[in-house]
């Protein structure tokens, strides 16, 4: 069975297989270039399969693995394999993989030829939740994703059975950011993770977080409002990125204990032990032990999203009912001592 979600123009199938014809319908399209990556070669080299067989050229663009792929030379280089190749303003880019791939190739997408058409096909979690929808592109310059546009994909195809083969640490990579789209707008989807944890249907995972990021996308596209809310836990979670050797999504687990703590002192926010509980059962910290606690303020203060208020972060009235507020420097002691700062 698949599940389509239909968001402006882009329509996410998130299934099992690949669906038939993999691509919308574009009677002009003759090419496609497949920018993929290593982890995910062996998917992409099924759907080139595919392409080749619905009567399309295809040519496989590798990228560099994770944030390598992210850099201007490497979008020049695939500028100059489309010029090659012949790639047409009625042509088409696939991004075959995680993340990194469809930041590099939704931004590719957007400015060739003043952009041509990009679909995605996310092989990890985290992708298939989260970086394929809501049409952000970009590269790395001196700081994460300065240069990028805005560019929606026609298509989102999420084969769920690729996702379940997934190695355990990418899989809880994902299964962090679902769990934050279900604090912020499915209480639904907090609960399943709660009660399945690991062994929660990813198909269901992946409908109900896509859901919610259409939905909240659809009502702040350029990120002036709203859309803030998808960033909960990540204030404290970014900073416990850069300052420790934590992954994303374990910094967001633990920065979401952060913020679910500094909700209850500021608006009695009550369900602090269950989402600590939920976050522990999906095998992700709560805790960041032997991290110096002033190099997590120091990189606080300097946040790109202070202002001269202070920190604005987002909380939790309850479950799914989010606020975005400032805090001042108590609550964030508060909420720095909850993750063993
Ligand atoms: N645009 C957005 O809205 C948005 C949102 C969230 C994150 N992002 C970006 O996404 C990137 C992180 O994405 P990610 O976590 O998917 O990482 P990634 O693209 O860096 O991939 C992580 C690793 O997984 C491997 N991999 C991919 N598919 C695999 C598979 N099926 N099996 C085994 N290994 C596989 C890759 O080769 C890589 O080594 C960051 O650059 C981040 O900025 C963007
Ligand atoms: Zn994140």
């Amino acid at each position: 069975m698949e599940t389509l979600i239909v968001a402006g123009v882009t329509e996410m199938v998130v299934g099992r297989g690949l669906p038939h014809p993999i691509l919308p319908a574009r009677v002009e399209r003759q090419r496609v270039a497949l920018v993929t990556q290593p982890g995910a070669t062996h998917i992409a080299l099924e759907v080139a399969q595919r392409l080749r067989d619905d009567g399309l050229q295809v040519e496989v663009i590798g990228l560099p693995d994770r944030e390598e792929a992210k850099t201007l030379i490497v979008a020049g280089s695939v500028y100059e394999a489309l010029a090659r190749f012949g790639l047409g303003r009625h042509d088409t880019v696939v991004g075959v993989g995680g993340g990194s791939v469809s930041d590099l190739a939704g931004f590719v997408a957007g400015t060739w030829l003043r952009g041509v058409e990009v679909v995605h096909v996310p092989t990890t979690l985290l992708a298939a939740v989260d970086a394929s929808i809501g049409g952000k592109t970009g590269v790395n310059l001196a700081g994460k994703n300065l240069v990028g546009l805005f560019w929606h994909p026609t298509r989102v195809i999420v084969d769920v059975a690729t996702l379940e083969e997934l190695p355990s640490i990418l899989r809880r990579e994902g299964l962090a950011e679902a769990l934050k789209t279900g604090l912020v707008g499915d209480r639904d989807l907090f609960e399943l993770l709660e009660r399945d944890r690991e062994s929660a249907s990813l198909e269901e995972v992946v409908t109900r977080a896509a859901a919610v990021k259409v939905r909240v996308v659809g009502e702040d596209e350029r990120d002036t409002g709203l859309r803030a809310i998808l960033n909960f836990g990540h204030t404290i979670g970014h900073a416990v990125e850069y300052a420790s050797p934590l992954s994303h999504g374990e910094s967001v687990a633990v920065g979401m204990v952060a913020a679910c703590r500094i909700s209850e002192h500021r608006l009695r926010f009550q369900a602090m032990d269950r989402v600590t509980a939920a976050i522990a059962g999906l095998g992700l910290p709560t805790r960041v032990d032997g991290l110096e606690r002033a190099r997590v303020e120091d990189l606080l203060r300097h946040d790109k999203k202070r202002d001269a208020g202070g920190i604005r972060m987002v909380l939790l009235r309850a479950l799914a009912d989010p606020v975005i507020e400032h805090v001042e420097e108590h609550d964030v002691d508060l909420g720095l001592d909850a993750i063993g700062l």
